[in-house]
């Protein structure tokens, strides 16, 4: 017996990871788009197939993520909701879809860690499945294994990610993730050498608990870039990682959402499902 396919949800189906999600669920046989969520009066009522450029899927984009996310618990099958919205509503987005038994695969980043630590323990009490993924991005998580790698040999460490300038966080999350693996071993980096002034605020970046650098770059012409810099005497080693086309994330989110029907509380990051 074929299984039914998966329903999705995708919100914040408009922007640019929202219209690469739909584009990969069509193009998948065992999803099913069921709701498409954004807020611009002008898009709400079109078709979402049609504005994500891969033809009319007879979805049409709503602003009204309750009843959208009311209609996908009653699939026969358990739904998932996919979020690429906005830090300010992200936590919210969350909350309601577990609520409503519909499980979330988070894209969007700048969840706290309280926001984090909540979520966690009502999708725990709900036996509720939740994936919260900073980078859904399969190189970007080898980038991260090479690092804790090294992070072994290299006593100095510095993060810099670069975004196109609409990204509305900073640092990244990738980039704070990568900082909290770094660092999940106990090591304190950075010791300092001298005594640092810094003559503009902010120009050593900001600063982990862990000692870790992160600068942030954001620019028009970029569109998710990082790198992981060792120091030791006599030598660099870099890491770096360019995402050139959202098309890369995609394995990713698919993964992830067949994924979270089989957990029953929340998980941080893709290497742990990969
Ligand atoms: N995890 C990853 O691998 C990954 C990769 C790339 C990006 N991201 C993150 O994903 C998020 C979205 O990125 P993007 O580049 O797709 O952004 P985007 O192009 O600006 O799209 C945002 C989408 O969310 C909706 N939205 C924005 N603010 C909202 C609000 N306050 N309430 C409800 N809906 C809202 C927008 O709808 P309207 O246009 O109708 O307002 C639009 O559909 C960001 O947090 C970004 O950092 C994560």
């Amino acid at each position: 017996m074929t299984q039914a396919p998966i329903p999705v949800v995708v919100n914040g189906a408009t922007g640019k990871m929202g219209r690469e999600t739909i584009k990969a669920i069509a193009a998948s046989k065992d999803m099913t788009l069921v709701g498409a969520l954004a807020r611009n009066p002008d898009r709400i009522g079109q078709d979402v197939g049609e504005v994500a450029g891969c033809g009319p899927l007879e979805v049409p984009i709503l602003n009204d993520m309750q009843g959208t996310l009311a209609l996908a618990s009653q699939e026969k099958q358990p739904a998932v909701m996919v979020d690429f919205t906005h830090p300010d509503v992200v936590y919210e987005n969350a909350r309601a879809a577990i609520a409503y038994g519909v499980r979330p695969v988070i894209g969007t980043t700048g969840l706290s860690v309280e926001q984090l630590n909540d979520l966690a323990d009502f999708a725990d009490k709900a036996s509720i499945g939740c994936l919260v993924i900073p980078n859904f991005s399969i190189g970007v998580v080898l980038m991260q294994q090479a690092a804790v790698q090294a992070s072994r040999y290299f006593d100095h460490v510095e993060i810099i990610e670069l975004h196109h300038n609409q990204k509305a966080d900073a640092p990244s999350g990738t980039a704070i993730q990568t900082a909290q693996l770094l660092a999940e071993f106990g090591k304190a980096f950075n010791p300092p050498t001298v005594d640092e002034t810094e003559k503009l605020p902010g120009a050593r970046g900001s600063q982990t608990e862990d000692g870790i650098r992160i600068h942030s770059v954001r620019l028009p012409g970029l569109i998710a870039h990082q790198e992981v810099i060792f120091g030791a005497p006599g030598q660099l080693y870099t890491l770096r990682h360019d995402t050139s086309d959202r098309a890369s994330y995609m394995p990713g989110v698919l993964l992830c959402i067949r994924k979270v029907l089989e957990l029953k509380s929340l998980v941080y990051g893709l290497e742990k499902v990969l």
